[in-house]
């Protein structure tokens, strides 16, 4: 039987299981979490009890288990539960239940109860590969993304329905690993000022055109999400991108190169640690048009460009004893050249990432790095980015103790 309170060592989760044949992962889920101390209760939607009964999960928890809202052992279990829970778990999650989520929808017990958390929250979706693919569960992904849910990535194999593709949940230890690490108090960060820069910039030409390059902000907005759940003051200097800002952040809107600099000297000014993980252009137009160019009277042959400043350098050179980590996008050698660049720039750690594998591109949802410092290169297996950013948050917090 599990710790009854509020003590249980690595943390209290809250599983949610919703209908697929996968359900009934969510009880070694559940058992994986036990085992590394957490204490677990379990909510199911109607449809998964068609799965798995709930007398599984209770026998395993020793807690009951909500299915009802209307018919539980307390009177406003969603509320209950959710002042219990420091992560909510929702594994297997169908594609359904990741279009309620999306929407705000508080249908059923499971659903009011994932709707009135106020801890993080991760899901591990399993279904069909024609449901995984579908562009409207895809856009329902994003949307919880960018509201701070944490997604466990479902993987190819050979489904259920005898399909082979992607949208097998993802294995059973990937989902507890993802869960500690969510829910892992540690680093604390309170009291620790950051500066995470993220995106593109556009360099105008004039008025309606500009350079850019692919970069989504994904892993930016990731490393503040981070630093903010681990107790940090962040302030996110975001160039133009599609990404909804994350909890307790403070975001700064820039466009250009030249304004992502001055954004982030005035942030660095009170900052312990800046992360750099902006795509800012390294060339800006030298002289950009104040109205837009006609074709036939101003026909652009060709631009003159000048270099922007290097924010890396330039906060580099003024961090004295703060922390300074920069990233290195590049198409092949990443670690080599990365090497290069931490000895010509004076950071602290940079972030080497190969964007010309698929699994690291820009815009992917996943990224294979290598952290490479004064120490040596420590590649990482491939991540969801909101788990890289965990692991370059943790590192951050050493190179602050140290
Ligand atoms: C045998 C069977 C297996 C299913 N497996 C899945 C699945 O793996 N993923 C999924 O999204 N839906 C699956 N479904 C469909 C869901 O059960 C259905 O969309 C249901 O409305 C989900 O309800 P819930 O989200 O409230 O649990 C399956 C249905 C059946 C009959």
């Amino acid at each position: 039987m599990q710790d009854e309170g509020k003590g249980s060592r690595q943390g209290r989760v809250l599983v949610v299981v919703t209908g697929c044949i996968a359900a009934y992962k969510a009880a070694e889920v559940l058992r994986g979490l036990q085992k590394a101390g957490c204490d677990v209760r379990v909510a199911m939607t109607e449809h998964a009890t068609e799965f798995v009964g709930p007398i599984t999960f209770e026998a395993l928890s020793g807690h009951p288990v909500v299915t009802d809202l209307f018919r539980a052992s307390t009177p406003i279990p969603h509320i209950e539960l959710t002042d219990w829970a420091e992560l909510v778990c929702v594994v297997p999650a169908t594609a359904n239940f990741l279009a309620k989520m999306a929407a705000g929808i508080a249908d059923d017990a499971a659903s009011t109860t994932v709707l009135a958390a106020g801890c993080p929250v991760l899901v591990a979706p399993a279904m069909n590969v024609r449901m995984w693919s579908n562009p409207q569960t895809q856009a329902n992904l994003d949307i919880l993304r960018s509201s701070g849910v944490d997604v466990v990535m479902p993987v190819a194999g050979r489904l259920a329905c005898g399909a082979e593709g992607e949208g097998k949940l993802a294995s059973v230890e990937q989902v507890v690993a993802a869960a500690l690490e969510t829910l892992r108090p540690e680093p604390d960060l309170s009291g620790r000022a950051f500066l995470v820069t993220a995106g593109p910039t556009h360099e105008a030409i004039d008025p309606v055109r500009f350079l850019a390059n692919a970069s989504s902000g994904k892993m930016g907005y990731a490393i503040a999400a981070a630093a903010a759940r681990h107790g940090a003051r962040v302030v996110l200097v975001s160039g133009p991108t599609a990404l909804a800002c994350p909890p307790g952040v403070d975001r700064v809107d820039v466009t250009s190169a030249a304004e992502m600099l001055e954004a982030s000297k005035a942030a660095f000014a009170s900052a312990d640690c800046a992360i750099l993980a902006a795509a800012v252009a390294d060339y800006t137009p030298a002289h950009p048009a104040d109205h837009k160019l006609k074709k036939d009277a101003e026909p652009l042959g060709s631009i003159e460009l000048v270099q922007t400043a290097d924010i890396l350098r330039t906060l580099s050179a003024e961090k004295g004893g703060r922390v300074v980590i920069g990233f290195a996008a590049e198409t092949g050698d990443a670690v080599a050249k990365a090497q290069a660049k931490l000895a010509r720039k004076g950071c602290d750690l940079i972030v080497a990432n190969d964007v010309s594998r698929e699994d690291s591109a820009f815009g992917s949802d996943t990224d294979a790095v290598t952290f490479v410092s004064p120490e040596g290169a420590e590649p990482l297996p491939t991540l969801a980015k909101p788990q890289v950013a965990e692991r370059l948050i943790a590192r951050a917090a050493t190179l602050l103790e140290a």
